[in-house]
């Protein structure tokens, strides 16, 4: 599908490092057809060392040869980038910007023309290749230029197309959400460590808890009260530990992480 694209990835930060990282060890495309920009050169010379990736700090350039550009700065340096590279920008182009919070009519308006602009938010996962990422289109993007950036988001994991309104809430989920999970994990560790077992081993077990259950969900695509009932006896362990979680009102607690990263998302957007 990407025969013969090009791919220009500016910002080779965590995100874009991710990225590039997924398409070129799932061989998506050659690491000859990406080109990374950024504006630190240490960054570049170790993307360029581990990835064999082109890399550049003319962020023009890399958009001049690219029929596909990942947008992956900060958002708050998106202007200043948008206002460098409109030039070499035309319909042949195709747009993927990554950041929390920027909507396709912002970056739209700081390009020229009718750009192709998608809004796509990945997360942290993808380097494992199991992220989570949802896809919304610009005004002006075509049905193909969805299943490009599906097909380069489906490498490293799940991509789903939603409507644009509804990416606060995907950036609250499961765009923040990795961090979420990590303090779980990370809490759960602690406490196996508090009750005698090894950090390493504690670790483990938490981490592969996690990932079993988000396996188990999926792949018996059944609601997950139903499996929390099945490993929930009467009277037992689980029973005893679920009832503390209650207390502690951890459903109380992810609603309200979830709602204050898509508010912060919504902030971003308006500012
Ligand atoms: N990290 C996540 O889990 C995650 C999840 C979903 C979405 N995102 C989105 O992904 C985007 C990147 O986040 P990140 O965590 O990867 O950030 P990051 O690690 O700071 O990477 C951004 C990179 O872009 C460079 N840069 C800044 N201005 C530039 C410019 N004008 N031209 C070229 N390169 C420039 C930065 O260099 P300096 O550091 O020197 O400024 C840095 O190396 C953000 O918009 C964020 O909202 C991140």
């Amino acid at each position: 599908m990407f025969t013969g694209k090009k791919v220009a990835i500016i910002g080779g930060g965590k995100m874009g490092g991710i990225l590039a990282q997924g398409m070129v060890s799932r061989k998506i495309l050659s690491p000859r057809n990406i080109t990374v920009a950024d504006v630190d050169p240490a960054r570049l010379r170790e993307l360029r060392s581990s990835l064999k990736l082109r890399v550049t700090e003319d962020n023009r350039e890399a958009v001049k040869e690219a029929d596909i550009i990942v947008l992956a700065v900060k958002p708050q340096n998106f202007p200043d980038l948008l206002k460098e590279i409109r030039q070499a920008s035309n319909l042949s182009k195709l747009f993927i910007s990554i950041a929390a919070g920027v909507t396709t009519d912002s970056i739209e308006h700081l390009l020229t023309g009718k750009p192709r602009v998608l809004r796509v938010m990945p997360n942290v996962a993808a380097l494992a290749g199991e992220g989570a990422a949802a896809v919304a289109r610009g005004r002006f993007a075509r049905p193909d230029d969805v299943r490009y950036a599906l097909a380069m988001l489906g490498a490293v994991g799940l991509a789903v197309e939603v409507e644009e309104k509804l990416m606060d809430a995907v950036t609250g989920l499961s765009g923040s959400g990795p961090a979420y999970c990590f303090v779980i994990i990370e809490a759960l560790a602690d406490a196996g460590v508090q009750l005698g077992l090894g950090r390493d081993l504690a670790e483990k077990l938490a981490a592969q808890t996690m990932l079993g259950a988000a396996r188990l969900c999926l792949q018996e695509n059944q609601h997950p009260a139903r499996l929390k009932n099945m490993v929930t006896s009467p009277g037992g362990t689980t029973a005893a530990g679920l009832r503390v979680l209650e207390e502690g009102k951890i459903r109380a607690t992810l609603t309200g992480a979830v709602e204050a990263a898509a508010r912060r998302s919504r902030e971003l957007a308006g500012s």
